[in-house]
């Protein structure tokens, strides 16, 4: 049966179009010779839309983005010319609208790279981290008061609801039992009695219907630590929005670097389009040059698949990546010559 896919793609800001370009180059290599099609439909938003038309989007723009089966994102913001919460607002609100509450970030490292951990290697870390991603402190809900004076105030609340946590740990117990059969919830209610009570709570009243799945519970303080100690310990992390932010950030540099480390957010009901983006930032600094590393683009592509229900095709995806890294292909972050594209141009081949 062949399949046609609409696949909206969000080049963004910095290095996004650079890594985008060569994550597309590999989705349409896949497509050659299978019974799917993709139909890409660019969207030129970022920092260049907001030169011509004062915002970074066009005020429909999730109208614009509904319709379509999937969202390739590269990266957002620059801030020398806008301020991050300017650029990174659609962002969080694509995530929010469209109910992608699964944001799922492996951090695995590929055979032939170096983590930043001393004596630790592939078999050390395979840790994917389930990050909450439709509230928890990304609601916007706050304000300021007396601006500008001393007595100035902010508030900026956090949202915790049962509904939100239950639905992310059952997401995260699911992948737990295709995987190692190990849940690490981080939590903080050692601190934060009210919000991270309620996670608590909810992990201790479902961790029985997952008896296969051995449950724990960190704060997240510690788990930051373990992380790094014992990376072997984890297998599936489920976190709150920020706490997950900052842990894949981590996970990123254990899983080799940001360059490698792919992202979804996902709608698991398939009630709006998911968006696929790699965990690293538009990376102002080396944007133009061409060296960025397009890998972790490329595996978000291989994620997209997956949620796609195109399994054997990601698979291709990442037996390509690996093939790529194990024989050398490697940009400048990873200590390697290549270019964005000559990277691009090895995962093709050995697709
Ligand atoms: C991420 C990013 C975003 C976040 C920013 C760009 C808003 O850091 O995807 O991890 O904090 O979620
Ligand atoms: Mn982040």
């Amino acid at each position: 049966m062949s399949r046609s896919l609409r696949i909206a793609v969000y080049p963004g800001d910095g290095i996004g179009p650079e890594v985008t370009a060569q994550a597309v180059r590999v989705l349409l290599g896949l497509a050659q010779n299978s019974d799917v099609t993709f139909a890409l439909t660019e969207l030129p938003w970022g920092i260049n839309y907001w030169k011509q038309h004062g915002r970074v989007v066009p005020d429909d723009f999730l109208e614009v983005l509904r319709p379509f089966d999937a969202i390739l994102l590269g990266a957002v913001g620059w801030p020398e010319l806008l301020p991050d919460y300017e650029t990174l607002a659609p962002l969080v609100q694509i995530r929010q609208t469209f109910d992608q509450y699964a944001c799922v970030r492996p951090a695995k490292l590929y055979p032939g790279l170096k983590s930043v951990l001393a004596g630790k290697g592939p078999a050390d870390i395979d840790i994917v981290v389930i990050r909450e991603n439709s509230e928890g402190e990304y609601v916007d809900n706050g304000g300021r008061l007396k601006r500008g004076t001393p007595d100035e105030v902010a508030i900026q609340t956090a949202l915790h609801t049962r509904r939100g946590i239950e639905r992310i740990l059952r997401y995260g117990f699911a992948l737990a039992r295709k995987r190692r059969k190990k849940l690490t919830m981080a939590t903080k209610s050692n601190a934060q009695r009210y919000a991270y009570g309620l996670w608590d709570e909810v992990l201790a009243e479902l961790a029985p219907q997952f008896p296969d799945v051995e449950s724990e519970r960190q704060h997240c303080d510690a788990l930051v630590m373990n992380f790094v100690r014992w990376p072997e310990r984890f297998d599936v992390v489920v976190a709150s929005n920020l706490f997950g932010d900052l842990l894949t950030d981590l996970g990123g540099v254990l899983g080799g670097g940001l360059g490698l480390a792919p992202s979804t957010n996902t709608n698991p009901e398939r009630s709006f389009p998911s968006m696929f983006e790699p965990v690293h930032g538009s990376a102002p600094d080396i944007a133009g040059k061409g060296i960025a590393n397009p890998i972790a683009a490329i595996l978000s592509v291989s994620m997209m698949l997956d949620h796609l229900e195109l399994p054997s095709l990601a698979e291709r995806v990442r037996k390509a990546v690996e093939k790529t890294l194990s024989g050398g292909a490697k940009t400048p972050d990873l200590g390697g010559k290549l270019t964005t594209e000559q990277v691009g141009d090895a995962v093709l081949a050995n697709l």
